[in-house]
């Protein structure tokens, strides 16, 4: 059993949840995810350690309300316990001196920057991040990012906050400027990294994604996580989550990610019928 330390609500459906878990906290580092099984008849559903105090064997968990798993998770308490916590998964973030690093998180991916721009930054990089979110009022970890990046930018969809437009117009602002960036990182919506691969792609800057297929196990058995990079067959769980970009096949990723969308209704609805019945 995993206890909830602290529970916080960052914006309208994302929630922060602050876990012991300290066999995780011991060794996980920036880039890794776990995987989480709320209850007993929980699925699993993998979600990036934003943060972690190994002293304390804590980690910070930050995920958006979508479905039937991250809505039963958004419902516990303080105290109350989560049953499974499967990790550190996944490979690291490769953290060395690259020169000038661009971070850019885009909705919920924007938490999962957090700890590689940290991370960069300790390691001597310049690093730049964009975030970006639909509204301002969807907007998270804005302190928390700010303080380990050189020069921070906002985007807004809507223009309520920051620079009217998406995470890639603010990315198109910057290398129009001619500025030397050995690296791009980004993490968000699989159509924002697919648009931010095709922008740096037209100058040739190393670019890295975390993706986000369906996982189920995490450890490289069930297929779920399957993504073509290179032309090749990977399994993200455990040949990522981090790949190169301009490798990835998203229309495949994209396509996949809708596979279970009327299965993911029916569950959901369920669980709200049962939600106001007060089971
Ligand atoms: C390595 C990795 C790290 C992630 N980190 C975070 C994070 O830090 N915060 C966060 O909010 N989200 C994160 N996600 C996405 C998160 O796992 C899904 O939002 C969650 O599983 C949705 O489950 P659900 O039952 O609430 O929604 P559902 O209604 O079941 O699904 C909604 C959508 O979520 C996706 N999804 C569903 N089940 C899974 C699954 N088992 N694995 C992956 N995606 C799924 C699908 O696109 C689906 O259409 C991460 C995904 C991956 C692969
Ligand atoms: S989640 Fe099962 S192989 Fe990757």
């Amino acid at each position: 059993m995993y206890p909830i330390v602290e529970k916080r609500v960052l914006a309208p459906r994302i929630k922060s949840i602050k876990v012991k878990a300290p066999h995780v906290a011991r060794n996980v580092k920036a880039g890794q995810f776990v995987v989480v099984r709320v209850d007993e008849r929980g699925e699993r559903i993998p979600l990036t350690v934003v943060d972690w105090n190994r002293k304390e064997g804590t980690i910070l968990l930050v995920f958006q309300e979508i479905g039937v798993s991250t809505i039963k998770l958004g419902l516990l308490k303080e105290g109350d316990n989560i049953l499974n916590i499967s990790g550190p998964l996944g490979n690291p973030t490769e953290i060395k001196k690259y020169g000038t690093v661009i971070c850019i998180g885009g909705g919920v991916g924007t938490a999962c920057i957090y700890p590689v721009a940290r991370e960069l930054k300790k390691a001597g990089n310049n690093v730049i991040s964009i975030v970006g979110a639909r509204s301002s009022n969807l907007l998270i970890l804005e302190e928390e990012i700010k303080s380990v990046s050189d020069e921070f930018y906002i985007t807004t969809d809507d223009g309520s906050r920051g620079r009217k437009g998406f995470v890639t117009d603010q990315l198109k602002d910057i290398l129009r400027e001619g500025r030397k960036v050995d690296l791009v990182y980004a993490v968000g919506p699989a159509i924002m990294m697919k648009v931010v691969a095709d922008v740096t792609r037209n100058y040739n800057i190393k670019t890295i994604v975390s993706l986000n297929p369906i996982m189920v196990d995490g450890t490289g058995m069930c297929g779920a996580c399957r993504v073509i990079v290179g032309g090749q067959m990977k399994f993200a769980c455990v040949d990522g989550p981090e790949f190169d970009a301009h490798e990835v096949d998203f229309d495949s990723l994209m396509s996949r990610l809708r596979t279970y969308i009327q299965e993911e209704k029916r569950a959901l609805e369920l669980l709200q019928t049962k939600v106001k019945g007060g089971e």
